[in-house]
């Protein structure tokens, strides 16, 4: 068997399955090396890609072109990927509104890749889990629909992602990658696979649900640092001391963590701790401070537009049917994502104050816009109009803006991610 693996290892051929984010890079980074298939039950998804267009803005149409057509065919068709004999699955793995996992494109993706596997092939999985979800419940459906026999006629890895949207320095070869594998075997393999694109080098995990672990901690960290400064933010405001300032000083010390509040959404940093949690209380453990870091994160949108309503009240302003201005709807910076952003939440609490609110977002996709807020995106803004502008998201665009000139002369702007750095304005 470890002989049909080493036929892989001499012609690997690649299928990634699901190409977003994370896929979609990573196809185009084995197609400098590598015959790449990349497979997407999406097809207006593909069909943009073939055209030259990522509406995930991580790939330039130039990018594209230097690899789709030559080394890198896109396909919705699982047969266009039969013959392949690597499979990295790159799906989604959002949460459900109970926030428990959602594990159903990781189950589907298995089932596709297990209708078409073969003797010697491997499967890597690169969604973010929690520990467990390869073995337990993706490997035994590779097994049962495919009929072949794990770890003796195929193999299986798992290689967190650690991409982060937007980031033009931080891309995907740049980052050190951890690779797991089945056997000893599949971890070289992989290992020196993932090492012939990766130049920032590959750390080797000793088990596969230790990478699982790591990966899924790396984002419960940065929401649990978050909620912390979130929660001083809270705290100070009581004391009307200015948390920034706080930090800034604080800062000054060698080993101070340099995390700053802000609202925290997306589906990485505010949906992965609850994988973690579900495993743990799965097991008998309720995470205490797991939990907690998402209770402070989530309250954040309350917290900011009660603020503002605070600071309205008290010069004597009329809330009902105020204008307010919203500035950046995405869930970070410089990226088109909108999915499960706070700033929904803001806005939602704005209108249920009775704000008449707009959003100003140029990054923002404009069909997924129009989904969720059931209105389209201001595309020119107002000067002197709104009793309240809101800096939600910094995106580098949002310097050619001054939204001084958006507000009324008695107008409030509050800068939530601290951007302007004005000392006129409020701030969390
Ligand atoms: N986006 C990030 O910043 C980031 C960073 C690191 C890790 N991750 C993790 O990587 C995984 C993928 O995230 P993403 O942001 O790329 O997701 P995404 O939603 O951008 O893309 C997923 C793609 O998979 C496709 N897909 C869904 N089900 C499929 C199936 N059964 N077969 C084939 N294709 C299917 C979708 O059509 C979509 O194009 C998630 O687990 C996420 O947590 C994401």
């Amino acid at each position: 068997m470890v002989l049909q693996q080493l036929e892989t290892m001499n012609n690997p051929k690649i299928a990634l399955i699901g190409l977003g984010y994370v896929g979609l890079p990573l196809a185009a980074a084995f197609a400098n090396e590598y015959k790449v298939v990349g497979f997407d039950i999406y097809t207006k998804r593909i069909s943009e890609l073939n055209s030259g267009l990522d509406y995930t803005n991580e790939l330039s149409t130039e990018q594209l072109k230097e690899v789709i057509g030559t080394s890198l065919t896109l396909t919705t068709s699982l047969e266009d990927i039969a013959n392949c004999n690597i499979f990295i699955v790159t799906v989604p793995t959002p949460v459900t509104s109970s926030k428990s996992p959602d594990l159903t494109p990781v189950i589907k993706a298995s089932e596709s890749v297990a209708s078409i596997l073969k003797k010697g092939d491997t499967v890597v999985y690169e969604s973010t889990v929690y520990p467990g979800v390869t073995e337990e419940v993706c490997v035994p459906i590779l097994e049962e629909k495919s009929g072949l026999k794990y770890n003796y006629d195929f193999f299986v890895g798992y290689s967190p992602e650690r991409i982060n949207p937007g980031d033009k320095k931080h891309t995907i070869t740049k980052i050190t990658k951890v690779v797991s594998g089945s056997t000893p075997e599949t971890l070289r393999f992989l290992s020196e696979l993932y090492g012939s694109i990766i130049e920032a080098g590959i750390y080797e995990a000793p088990t596969i649900k230790t990478a699982e672990a790591a990966k899924v901690i790396e984002n419960t960290q940065r929401d649990i640092n978050i909620a912390f400064v979130n929660e001083l933010s809270i705290i100070f405001s009581k004391m009307g001391i200015d948390t920034n300032e706080v930090l800034k000083a604080a800062g000054t010390k060698w080993n101070f963590l340099n995390f700053f509040p802000g609202l925290v959404g997306g589906h990485c940093i505010g949906v992965d701790p609850y994988y973690l949690a579900y495993k743990s209380q799965e097991l008998g453990y309720t995470p205490e401070m797991i939990l907690a870091g998402r209770r402070i994160n989530d309250h954040m949108p309350t917290f900011i537009v009660n603020q503002i309503v605070k600071h309205l009240l008290s010069q004597n302003k009329n809330i009902k049917d105020a204008p307010a201005l919203i500035l950046g709807a995405t869930f970070k910076e410089n990226c088109p994502d909108l999915r499960n952003s706070k700033v929904f939440d803001v806005f939602q609490e704005l209108k249920e104050f009775g704000f008449k609110t707009h959003i100003f977002d140029p990054e923002a996709d404009s069909e997924t816009f129009i989904k969720e807020y059931g209105f389209q995106k201001l595309s020119v803004l107002s000067k002197s109009h709104y009793d309240v502008v809101i800096l939600a998201v910094s995106h580098d665009c949002f310097r050619e803006v001054n939204p001084k000139e958006l507000i009324k002369e008695d107008g409030v702007v509050f800068d939530v991610k601290g951007f302007y750095k004005d000392t006129d304005f409020l701030y969390l």
